[in-house]
């Protein structure tokens, strides 16, 4: 992974040095930032030696956008030691130097801090809310441990070892690290003629959510979308492959899926096209109307369902509108998924178009999960940690 390690004023900044070289020795590529405080208690020239980089310090070095670049850069940042300071600075949104720009530039889920300080200080109501604020978010901490401090009392406030910390991060901070998964989003388009398709109302909303979800837990996503409004913001942890028909979608999530770990399928595909796509547009035919003739589309859930191999999960969705848990378990067992996520379009605002959504995550052991009413974010993220725990 790329890690910035950021260090502010406090004086377990003398670990720092131990944290990077540990987590290069882990295969790590590693750069530093630091505060200006933080250099009163280690140097520039140590940071830069350890992690064989420059140090990002100066928001103004090289124009004034390099906490992008280094966001783009970066898989995640590691405060440590986070003082007091800087988790409040985080927690208000506050970016006055060139570690708090990175940190709010930074996704939540994509931060660990290191709290280190003085135990009063740690028990401060304000420093327990921001603490609470910033974990509500999806930021991580670990530690602090309870000790000896460097103003001669004992108490909560030592930073974490910088083992625990490289612990920490191999452990599952980010969970999905190192793995890809392929998400499908949005309608497909089925063309009758140059100006005319068979269409449905998906978004692409859920499936966007779903790509985030599995993003932010670390993964290497391949998202197939459907037309769509819809942008993801730049996020290199995100492919877009963008297609029209139910047949390129196929195509694309086929050749996709042999590199994914796993893959949630929750586009609204096509079942079935024209038989004939015409070049130009069509004439009115009269008053007898006209006849179309459509020809099925590949089911894109069951070809992977076949493809799959014992290493790999498969998620699918369920649009139901009666007999709803019956239908999703047929799907599920027909389509060999590991899981079925159902949405009725009878609980109100579930399914197409809206910012919410009600499912049931169906296992192939039998095991059900009722969500609430929730937003699609929400749901994108418990989807994520019940099939990709
Ligand atoms: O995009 P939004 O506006 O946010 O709306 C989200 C949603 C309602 C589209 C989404 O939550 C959802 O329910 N998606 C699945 C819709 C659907 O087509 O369901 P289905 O029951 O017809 O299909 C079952 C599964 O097979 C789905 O995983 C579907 O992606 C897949 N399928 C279906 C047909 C086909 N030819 N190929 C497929 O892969």
């Amino acid at each position: 992974m790329n890690i910035v390690v950021g260090i502010t004023g406090g004086i377990a900044a003398y670990k720092a040095p131990e944290l990077v070289r540990l987590l290069v020795k882990a295969g790590h590529e590693v750069r530093c930032a630091a505060t200006e405080h933080a250099l009163q208690f280690v140097t520039r020239v140590t940071l830069e030696t350890v992690s064989q980089h420059p140090l990002y310090s100066d928001l103004f070095a090289t124009g004034g956008t390099e906490h992008i670049s280094v966001r783009e850069w970066a898989d995640m940042v590691v405060v440590a030691p986070a003082t007091a300071n800087c988790i409040g600075k985080l927690a208000s949104g506050i970016a006055d130097d060139a570690l708090s720009t990175l940190l709010v530039a930074m996704p939540p889920e994509r931060i660990l801090l290191a709290p280190a300080m003085n135990s009063g200080m740690w028990l401060n109501p304000a420093v327990q809310r921001n603490v609470q604020t910033l974990q509500g978010w999806g930021v991580c901490t670990v530690g602090p441990a309870e000790g000896e401090l460097a103003c001669g009392t004992s108490g909560p406030g030592r930073m974490a070892e910088p083992v625990e910390i490289v612990n920490a991060i191999s452990n599952g901070h980010l969970p999905l690290a190192a793995q890809r998964w392929l998400v499908t989003a949005g309608p497909t388009y089925e063309k009758i003629d140059s100006v005319r398709f068979i269409g449905n109302y998906s978004s692409g909303k859920m499936g966007f959510a779903l790509a985030q979800a599995l993003a932010d837990a670390g993964a290497e996503v391949e998202l197939v979308t459907g037309p769509t409004a819809l942008s993801i913001s730049t996020n290199k942890h995100i492919n877009v492959h963008r297609v029209e028909s139910a047949r390129e979608m196929h195509a694309a999530a086929t050749a996709l899926f042999p590199q994914c770990r796993g893959a949630i399928l929750s586009a609204a595909v096509a079942d079935y096209r024209p038989a004939e796509q015409a070049d130009h547009k069509l004439k009115k035919q009269g008053d007898e109307g006209m006849t179309l003739r459509l020809v099925q589309n590949p089911d894109i859930l069951a070809t992977l369902g076949g493809m799959k191999t014992d290493s790999q999960t498969l998620v699918g969705f369920a649009l139901e509108t009666d007999h709803e848990l019956e239908n999703a378990e047929k799907k599920l067992a027909k389509k060999n998924l590991d899981y079925i996520v159902l949405n009725s379009l009878r609980d109100e605002g579930a399914g197409f178009g809206v910012d919410t959504n009600k499912v049931t995550i169906l296992s192939r052991d039998g095991s059900h999960c009722e969500s609430p009413l929730m937003s699609k974010k929400e749901v994108a993220r418990l989807i994520v940690e019940t099939v990709a725990p």
